[in-house]
């Protein structure tokens, strides 16, 4: 059945009694606003409607957690997470109930107010996507309350790995994923991006393993007890733990990367040039407000490239080419320090915020670090992973500001938000020149630094700040039209064309000899293996990975591209190194990016060995990965 939310949860609109609607809306003097205060809109306009999100049961107007204190146990033989959280809580309205998010997998066993004593506590009917609401009935003193509770396998967040799935091979590992909204799978809270928190966490862990969270404050109290602190506020989404057998190398004062043993020192390698980033970062968009840039390696299990955790962003081994050809992921999820955690998206409507944003200032730092060239490369592929989106999404779906109600946000997931969203961008700098574009953004981070913000108070601060942008630009178009607007910008790069005539010749010659891919950058490779067409005869393909040994690459993104156009193009039997190798990837590696187009060129070309080989690997990939495979390979729980 698909449950739709229902009552609290349709999307409503809440006025605010702000200055500008004040005599309107409410029959009162209006207060006088802070300047500077985050519920002041930017440039002296106010957003009258504050954006509410479908996503979440919390009702933050009326109690508002502000911060989260952690006491948890990670069991890894029981593969539970236990312990109690505190919230302390802002009561607007002191006859109101705390609403909290709670997700699959938690057991709630009580509920104690600020004096220790028990409160009232019910549990409302579970809404698809969502997990149900938790309602605590606070007592006129509480300013806090606490939860006890457990986390067992079935939350979504938590993802423990077998000591197989390691580098060492010898420890276990868990890890969490909590964006979008995950976080309420191993933690009862407010789980909504517009809910800002604090939080603190004590972690008690077996003794020869390593705790690390997004924090800033990291203090080992004795072995497997180890104390957090975040001091800034951020979204739910953003509270992430990792324990396993880990070990840090230092890059700089402000940087360290974390990894396995055995890989620490290949990551130290390959991301050498984080120090420079993040002076780099500075320099374009502010100053770095979160003291420490850090980066976890994690086992091939995680599902994403990367994840923008605050203080310690948690990235995919298989961005570990060995030459740095990868790392412009890095400057992704450092620049969400920015777009993202710094100024959020209210809801996951406003999605393309966070990742629009942290595309373009992306790109902004790989043009500073390895030049324009390098940077226009990433751009034209950006675009053309967006065409090949747009080819296949329903128009509903290819729209900025897209509408997910009754949806899961992780729904919205394309190169629509990320692609598009930084064309939108490219397109103002365009107009009012790179100066003042980088004034804007400055500017954008700094008023809006630790807030939530939605798409209307995008729109109301370009047309504040760069008025004549907002004028050249049909803003309507691009953001709640589909398609993508004529106007994009997509900037010339010689090498790919290079590499565009290079494939064209050689799919009409069928001459594999006159190529030679020794002086192609990893971003050229690519270019010409994505292009490769549909239909392309296998026996061509085989002919060219004769010559380029793409079967044998170790750098993980040509692995998977190669694979992906191999096997889709397929006729008869695959051939046996291709099959293992394919399988040996599929077993290995549980990044959503590549497994997604795998299976399915693996099931058009072998679709019984391709489900054979997904019941095995199933149990290795985290729940974001299953829940996105299961839909594609039509896979039921009882398969
Ligand atoms: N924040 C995203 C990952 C994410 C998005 C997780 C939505 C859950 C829901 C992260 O910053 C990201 O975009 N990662 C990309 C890499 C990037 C270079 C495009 C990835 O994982 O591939
Ligand atoms: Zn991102």
């Amino acid at each position: 059945m698909n449950a739709r939310p229902s009552g609290p949860l349709q999307p409503r609109l809440v006025l605010l009694c702000l200055p500008l609607l004040w005599a309107a809306s409410c029959n009162q003097t209006p207060p006088e606003p802070e300047s500077g205060s985050p519920e002041t809109g930017p440039g002296g306009e106010n957003p009258a409607v504050v954006a509410v999100d479908t996503h979440s049961f919390a009702e933050p107007e009326r109690v508002r957690v502000r911060h989260v204190s952690l006491d948890l146990e990670a069991d890894f033989e029981q593969r539970i997470v236990r312990g109690s959280v505190r919230l302390d809580v802002d009561r607007t309205d002191r006859s109101a109930p705390l609403t909290l998010d709670v997700g699959d997998g938690i057991t709630v066993s009580a509920v104690e107010g600020a004096d220790q004593t028990a409160r009232e506590f019910s549990i409302g009917d579970p809404v698809e996507h969502l997990g149900r609401p938790l309602r605590i009935q606070l007592a006129d003193s509480d300013e806090s309350v606490t939860v006890r509770y457990e986390a067992n396998v079935e939350a979504a967040a938590v993802q423990w790995l077998e000591p197989s799935q390691t580098e060492g091979g010898r420890q276990p590992f868990l890890y969490t994923q909590g964006q979008s909204i995950f976080t309420r799978t191993w933690i009862p809270l407010q789980d909504s991006p517009g809910v800002r928190v604090t939080y603190d966490a004590t972690i008690r862990c077996p003794e020869d393993l390593v705790a690390v969270m997004s924090a800033d404050v990291r203090i080992v109290k004795r072995p497997g007890v180890t104390e957090f602190r975040l001091t800034k506020p951020i979204p739910p989404y953003l509270i992430a733990l990792a324990i396993g057998d880990l070990a840090k190398r230092e890059l700089s004062e402000r940087c360290a990367v974390w990894a396995e043993p055995s890989l620490v020192e290949a990551a130290a390698n390959e991301f050498e040039d984080m120090p420079s980033m993040l002076a780099i970062s500075e320099s374009l968009f502010g100053p770095y407000r979160w003291g420490r840039y850090d980066v976890l390696v994690l086992p091939p299990a995680f599902p994403f490239g990367g994840m923008e955790n605050p203080c310690l962003t948690f990235a995919t081994p298989t961005i570990l080419a060995g030459d740095k050809s990868l790392v412009a992921l890095i400057a992704h999820e450092l620049a969400h320090s920015w777009s993202g955690n710094l100024v959020t998206n209210a809801t996951w409507r406003d999605f393309w915020l966070n990742e629009g944003f942290t595309v373009y200032c992306e790109q902004r730092i790989v043009e500073a670090l390895f030049g324009p060239e390098r940077a226009a490369m990433e751009i034209r592929n950006g675009l053309t992973d967006l065409a090949h989106d747009l080819a296949d999404l329903e128009e509903q779906d290819e729209i900025l500001h897209i509408d997910l109600s009754g949806r899961h946000p992780d729904d919205g997931f394309s190169s629509i938000p990320y692609d598009k969203g930084a064309a939108l961008l490219r397109r103002i700098e365009e107009i009012v020149g790179r100066e003042r574009f980088d004034e804007y953004l400055t500017k954008w981070f700094s008023q809006h630094e630790f807030v939530s913000v939605d798409t209307e108070t995008f729109v109301s601060f370009l047309r504040a700040e760069l008025p004549e942008a907002a004028e050249a630009v049909d803003l309507e178009t691009w953001i709640n039209a589909p398609g993508l607007p004529s106007d994009a910008p997509s900037p010339a790069s010689d090498a790919l064309d290079r590499i565009d005539a290079m494939r064209t010749a050689f799919l009409s010659s069928g001459d594999a000899t006159q190529l030679d891919r020794s002086s192609w950058t990893t971003m050229e490779t690519l270019r010409f293996l994505r292009g490769l067409p549909d239909g392309t005869d296998p026996a061509r393909l085989d002919d060219l990975d004769q010559r380029l040994e793409f079967t044998a690459s170790t750098n993980a993104e040509i692995l998977a591209a190669w694979l992906e156009r191999r096997v889709h193009n397929n006729q008869d039997e695959l051939p046996v190194t291709i099959r293992e190798t394919l399988e040996a990837f599929l077993l290995r590696v549980g990044r959503r990016k590549f497994l997604t187009p795998l299976y399915e060129a693996y099931f058009h070309s072998d679709a019984d060995a391709a489900r054979a080989l997904y019941e095995r690997a199933r149990p290795r990939y985290h729940a974001v990965s299953r829940g996105t495979l299961d839909a594609l390979l039509d896979w039921s729980s009882d398969d």
